[in-house]
């Protein structure tokens, strides 16, 4: 079983048979208690470089980490860091994988996990709707290198299996749930593909957090989550994590030594805090979202509302069947045009109008006029983005008053 914790000998505490749930591996998972000072939190090492005390030294260290022995310690401030590697178990854990690595942004870890793997020449196939810098990415930079991507619907696994290229498709990227429909992939047939092609998959699961979905049980080969979201939980930070085996990830590590994306100890220390608190607020925000998502399909002045957790969206069986709880973003089309959107949204007196999600405080966005604004609106209706279109992410605030703040606001339109 994982360890809970590391006792101050190094050696892990781990009495009883039975798998921490996500809640105690949040609040213990990689916590390392500092030897000379008995402190309950992981210290923060806020240090650029670490020091030998002799050649000697530096030598046994040299000889253990190029011959595989293992690195008991560290470097320099690229290759590792004690408050960055507390937390990294702790992801592991959570997400059930041998090991994880973290990053700068969320958008560092697609960039470098891509980076890191694919040779010139090779093709990656990305399901719709999908985060729109995920996809830049790869439709331009990844573009330069002569990698190309082919975009397959969401849900479409015939398109999917169809779009493999033998020998040449090396990843196949999904993210579950998707922004902003929230469809959520068949993990067990996207990880079949996978491995009957030889190709690797990744799930980025940001909107589902390690409390509803666990990707590398169901199969897949790499989970990625903008840390930025529900992991950090404040709205304070970026970061970015993917985990996976001991091996996929050590190779990933040594890759971030040289493109050097690292998330800085203090970063790692308000994330490692964020975490503590994710259960709780993510069940809660589960059950939040629920309430809004049932309030609004009733309500007049709404045209549709996309929740996995209602039987009204596409995706309701799979994600009754792969998710602990639906998460904390509702998208929904206001009965009417961009004029009564714009109404709506002024309207409200509680959610901030910002980009981002899975934070104490309720965020609203109308994407046509937020992530999607330089484009036309038949470039935008192309790819599914209405007018009328509203995503909301939920925060910590009461169900009861943020569907009267939404009643309220309604009625205003
Ligand atoms: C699903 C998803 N993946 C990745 C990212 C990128 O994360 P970050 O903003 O931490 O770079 C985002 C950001 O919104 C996202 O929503």
């Amino acid at each position: 079983m994982a360890a809970l914790r590391n006792l101050e000998d190094g050696t892990e505490y781990s009495e009883s048979a039975v798998e921490p749930g996500s809640s105690t591996q949040a609040v213990h998972g990689g916590t390392q208690r500092h030897k000379a000072y008995h402190a309950l939190h992981t210290p923060i090492v806020q240090t650029a470089t670490y020091t030998f005390a002799n050649t000697q030294e530096l030598i046994d260290f040299m000889q253990r980490q190029t011959w595989g022995e293992g690195r008991e310690r560290e470097e320099y401030g690229r290759y590792g860091n004690p408050t960055v590697n507390a937390v990294e178990k702790k992801l592991a854990a959570l997400d059930h994988g041998e090991d994880a690595v973290i990053y700068s942004s969320g958008m560092n870890a697609v960039t470098s996990v891509l980076l890191s793997i694919l040779p010139t020449g090779a093709h990656v196939i990305m399901t719709d709707d999908c985060y729109r810098r995920t996809r830049q990415f790869c439709m331009t930079f990844l573009q330069r290198f002569g990698i190309e991507t082919s975009v397959v619907p969401m849900g479409d696994y015939e398109a999917l299996d169809n779009a493999i290229i033998p020998k040449k498709t090396r990843f196949i990227i999904s993210e579950s749930p998707t922004n902003p429909y929230l469809r959520v992939a068949d993990l067990t047939r996207i990880a079949e593909l996978g491995r009957k092609h030889h190709v690797r998959t990744l799930i980025d699961s940001t909107f589902a957090t390690p409390i509803n979905q666990t990707a590398l049980d169901w199969g897949i080969d790499f989970v990625l989550h903008s840390a930025t979201k529900y992991l950090s939980g404040h709205n304070d930070l970026l970061a970015g994590v993917i985990v996976g085996s001991k091996e996929r990830i050590a190779g990933l590590r040594a890759a971030r030594g040289i493109l050097g994306g690292v998330s800085d100890p203090q970063n790692a220390f308000l994330l490692d805090r964020g975490i503590k608190t994710l259960g709780v607020r993510v069940r809660h925000q589960n059950q939040t979202a629920q309430a809004i998502a049932e309030f609004l399909e009733q309500h007049p002045r709404i045209e549709r509302v996309w929740y996995p957790g209602l039987e009204s969206h596409p995706d309701h069986a799979i994600a009754n069947a792969q998710m602990k709880g639906f998460g904390g973003v509702i998208s929904f089309e206001v009965a009417g045009d961009m004029d009564t959107t714009i109404r709506f949204i002024d309207s409200l007196k509680i959610p901030y109008i910002a980009a981002s999600l899975g934070g104490s405080e309720s965020l609203v966005e109308p994407p046509a006029i937020m992530s999607y604004f330089d484009k036309t609106r038949e470039e935008r209706e192309a790819i599914g983005i209405k007018d009328t279109l509203v995503r909301y992410a939920v925060g910590l605030e009461d169900a009861d008053d943020l569907i009267r703040d939404l009643d309220q606001a309604l009625a205003r339109v």
